[in-house]
């Protein structure tokens, strides 16, 4: 499978879940609308890619990663709702769309990004196949939930927001404990999920744990460095925010350059540990390429 071929599954298998999901909704239709609108808006679904690519790359087989891959996507989506809130980042874009407040007003954009977080958790038991065993499908539940909260992305969003407009006092340690836990634990939980639903061994699974810290770190940066070196049109979302809100991001701190060979370093070591681990894959090649070159030219 390629990139597209797997975010082609991916939104139909949303699709559908979501189409199913609202049939038996009566006066509450409403929270089905502002769930399915940025969850099926046009994004990467970067993590899912991961998630699907991991199992495949390592037993040959992504179906077993399908379920968990689609309530990544879902929680990566509430993610994004909550961030873009006006009592968070107060962002009025998003995957070139209005953000989901300003379509459906901020109670419903704080309820469906609450709903999105179970219902992928719901997901994650209901439509696993059943030749998972029980004590993987509890592992990959329990990774999913750890990245959903506070030792999660709900950890890192605390420390990004208390971070906002104090530079002077953050270092990169405290940067790197932002991006780790509002970034690259997602990722950590798609890409080691995949290895885990794939019944890989415990080694190669740590290795893909360390090749998603260093990937989530790395795609954290890459984010800051977009922020400044593309438009609001490239991106889908507003440009050149992070200095404008006084945000604590790579560059705001450090500066293009030093952001970009950090990025670079972090890329290298991706490379390294996909060697190691002895996967071969077009699809992390691409996205490590892809990523490498829009940040160097
Ligand atoms: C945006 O993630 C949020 C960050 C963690 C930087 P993506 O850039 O993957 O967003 P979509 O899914 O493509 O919209
Ligand atoms: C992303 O950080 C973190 C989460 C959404 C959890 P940003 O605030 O930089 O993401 P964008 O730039 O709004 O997508
Ligand atoms: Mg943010
Ligand atoms: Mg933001
Ligand atoms: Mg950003």
């Amino acid at each position: 499978m390629n990139i597209n071929e797997y975010k082609d599954i991916v939104q139909k298998t949303l699709e559908e879940y979501f189409e199913n999901y609202k049939k038996n909704a009566l006066y509450d239709k409403t929270i089905w609308d502002a769930m399915s609108y940025t969850c099926l808006l046009a994004g990467k679904k970067l993590r899912a890619v991961f998630c699907l690519e991991t199992s495949r790359a390592l037993c040959g087989a992504w179906e077993q990663a399908l379920a968990t891959s689609c309530a990544i996507e879902m929680l990566h989506a509430q993610s994004l709702i909550h961030d873009d809130l006006p009592c968070m980042d107060n962002d009025d874009l998003r995957r070139g769309k209005p953000s989901n407040h300003k379509v459906f007003g901020e109670a419903m954009a704080v309820l469906a990004g609450d709903a999105l977080i179970s219902l992928g958790a719901q997901i994650i038991i209901d439509k696993t196949p059943k030749t998972v065993n029980t004590a993987t499908l509890m592992e990959v539940l329990r990774l999913y939930l750890k990245s959903a909260g506070a030792f999660g992305i709900v950890a890192g969003q605390c420390a990004d927001m208390e971070a906002e407009k104090k530079l002077g006092k953050i270092d990169e340690k405290h940067l790197n404990y932002i991006h780790t836990y509002k970034t690259a634990a997602l990722f950590e939980c798609a890409i080691v999920s995949g290895a885990l639903l794939s019944g890989a061994t415990c080694d190669r699974v740590e290795l893909m744990r360390d090749f998603a810290q260093s990937f989530g770190l790395a795609f954290q940066i890459y984010d800051d460095i977009l922020d400044v070196i593309s438009t609001t049109d490239e991106l889908g979302k507003t440009a050149g925010k992070d200095e404008k809100e006084g945000k604590a991001t790579y560059v705001t701190l450090f500066g293009l350059e030093k952001s970009k060979e950090k990025f670079n370093e972090l890329i290298l070591n991706c490379h390294d540990i996909l060697k190691k681990t002895g996967i071969e894959s077009e699809v992390f090649n691409g996205i490590l390429d892809k990523m490498h070159e829009r940040v160097n030219r």
